[in-house]
């Protein structure tokens, strides 16, 4: 799905250039649930950045769902992210005037979805995060959690290839962090390819790869045996019959 073969990526800021990354060869496969981990500085944003086609690498080559992306321009790149790409982050970057299902229609709306189709699609994006019953809220009368499900329900209303996130648990509690997992837990079963970055270990565990960055450069690429069900974890800290109070009922997450 993502295949990336020397990838570098050099900032030209004044009289310095920074050296953001070098050398990086990374391959995701399709269904792959990735994490990415490493010090602040080391490269983790920019790489996303270079993945979801937000900017271009200064060298290497980089295969998407088999086509070649170095080279685009930036009008092709604003193409193939479009079609190719669903993004998370951390900052959940929603309008605030808008209701929830609102913001997750926006992607299609740039995609040209007709209207009835946009609805019905940005609902049922909506029911999968728990929030069926929050459609019709703005962001400020929706919690941390709450409002980064909306995040995620949005990136996946144009059926991404891949979804990236870049620290997408990073403001919410722990709990809060263990639903956010679920979900892409569960969006990871029915054949979804997520790369995700974290600074919290526990985060990347619930994932079945870390890559490991430091100073730009792959480090180490860690198998994770046996990921952690982050449906257990909300299950095992709340009392039976409080479990809903925090996500809506029905569906997979309403326990
Ligand atoms: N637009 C930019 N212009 C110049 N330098 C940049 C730019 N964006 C990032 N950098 C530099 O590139 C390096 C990598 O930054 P990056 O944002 O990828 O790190 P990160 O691993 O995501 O860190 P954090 O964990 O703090 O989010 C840093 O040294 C940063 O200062
Ligand atoms: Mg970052």
């Amino acid at each position: 799905m993502i295949k990336v073969k020397n990838l570098g990526k050099i900032y030209k800021a004044g009289a310095h250039p920074v050296v953001a990354l070098a050398d990086v060869d990374l391959t995701v496969k399709p269904g792959e649930f990735v994490s990415v981990m490493g010090p602040s500085g080391s490269g983790k944003s920019t790489l996303m950045n270079l993945l979801g086609c937000l900017d271009i690498l200064t060298s290497g080559s980089y295969l998407l769902d088999g086509m070649e992306v170095s080279g685009m321009s930036e009008t092709e790149l604003a193409q193939v992210r479009k079609l190719k790409i669903g993004f998370v982050f951390q900052a959940f970057n929603l309008l605030p005037r808008m209701s929830a299902i609102r913001n997750v229609e926006l992607p299609m709306i740039y995609a040209g979805v007709a209207p009835r189709e946009r609805a019905r699609r940005a609902a049922e994006a909506l029911e999968k995060v728990g929030l069926a019953q929050r459609m019709s809220h703005r962001p400020g009368e929706l919690s941390g959690g709450q409002i980064q499900r909306v995040s995620i329900a949005r990136a996946l209303v144009n059926n991404p290839a891949v979804i990236l996130a870049d620290e997408p648990t990073g403001n919410l509690d722990t709990r809060s962090g263990e639903e956010i997992m679920a979900i892409f837990q569960e969006l990871n079963r029915g054949g979804a390819t997520i790369v995700l970055v974290t600074h919290e270990r526990e985060i990347a565990l619930h994932t079945s790869r870390i890559v490991h960055f430091r100073d730009g450069r792959l480090v180490e690429d860690e198998p994770v045996a046996a990921p952690l069900d982050a449906r257990e974890h909300i299950s095992a800290a709340v009392p039976v019959g409080q479990a809903g109070s925090n996500i809506e009922s029905g569906g997979e997450f309403g326990r």
